[in-house]
């Protein structure tokens, strides 16, 4: 988003909600303009924490064929996903439409800086160019010690041992979304990150100020969304930081704030 906004680089939204997104929409977008690539994040959404359905990825492939647009797949939550039957779009790509990128910096740490790219044969040399201008090649020390860690089976465990950690952190998130925030509309699958949608006569930068005086602190949208599009009116609940016994306390708190109206109108 930041760079996108860095660059001017011009760009349309499609409104996406718990629901997901309306392909006639997207069907229209991309008849009438002319789109280079469709960015999406097929799994675990952020900030909704939704994925898409097996049709619903398979219709927007089909959609990316027919209008010859290509499909930026972001998989940045691929080793967190409690069901490993979810493919990613590229999966099924038979006509080299998508480009897979994946992300070691949720399962690693964000400071490695690695990340993958799987490309469309016709990409690679322009890929390979643009990369080289940019920062020449990416850290071998980087790639040099995930090289070590991927063959000598420490990333497997590591991935399992870290993955069961958040999972553990989800579940109690969508337990407590549940058991203290029943009528808010939710996302029901366990992310690290969910969200809840809020009524309209609630002031989210009140809302987030007033939790942040009890040691609860919300990010607001703002980043996730591009200006002068659609906005969901959420709350994001985010919860990889934070430890397992502190969650319901801090969801607990966000339903009590939102029962007592003077915090937030
Ligand atoms: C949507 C999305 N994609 C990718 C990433 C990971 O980015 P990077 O690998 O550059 O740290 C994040 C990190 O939070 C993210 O939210």
């Amino acid at each position: 988003m930041d760079y996108l906004k860095t660059y001017q680089i011009p760009v349309i939204g499609i409104k996406r909600t718990l629901k997901g997104i309306d392909l006639e929409e997207l069907e229209t977008l991309f008849k009438k303009y002319d789109i280079k690539f469709f960015y999406t994040m097929p799994r675990l959404h952020n900030p909704l924490g939704t994925s898409f359905s097996k049709k619903e990825k398979d219709d927007i492939r089909k959609l990316a064929y027919k209008y010859n647009v290509y499909i930026v797949e972001d998989d940045y939550l691929a080793d967190f996903d409690q069901n490993t039957k979810n493919d990613p779009i590229f999966t099924d790509d038979t006509e080299g439409h998508v480009i897979y990128l994946k992300s070691f910096s949720k399962i690693m740490f964000p400071g490695l800086r690695i990340g993958l790219a799987i490309l469309p044969n016709a990409f690679i040399d322009s890929f390979q160019k643009h990369k080289n201008t940019t920062d020449i090649d990416s850290s071998m020390i980087s790639q040099a010690a995930l090289e070590l860690y991927l063959k000598s089976g420490m990333f497997e465990r590591y991935q399992k041992k870290v993955s069961e950690s958040y999972t553990i952190r989800a579940n109690i998130l969508q337990q407590s979304i549940k058991t203290y925030l029943p009528k808010y509309q939710a996302s029901t699958e366990s992310c690290m990150h969910s969200h809840i949608v809020l009524p309209r006569e609630v002031n989210t930068n009140l809302l987030i100020q007033h939790l942040a005086q009890q040691d609860i602190y919300l990010d607001t949208i703002d980043r996730n969304y591009l200006n002068g599009f659609y906005r969901e009116r959420i709350l994001k609940l985010n919860v990889s930081n934070v430890a397992d016994q502190k969650i319901e306390v801090g969801i607990k708190g966000v339903a009590h704030a939102l029962s007592n109206p003077n915090n937030y109108f």
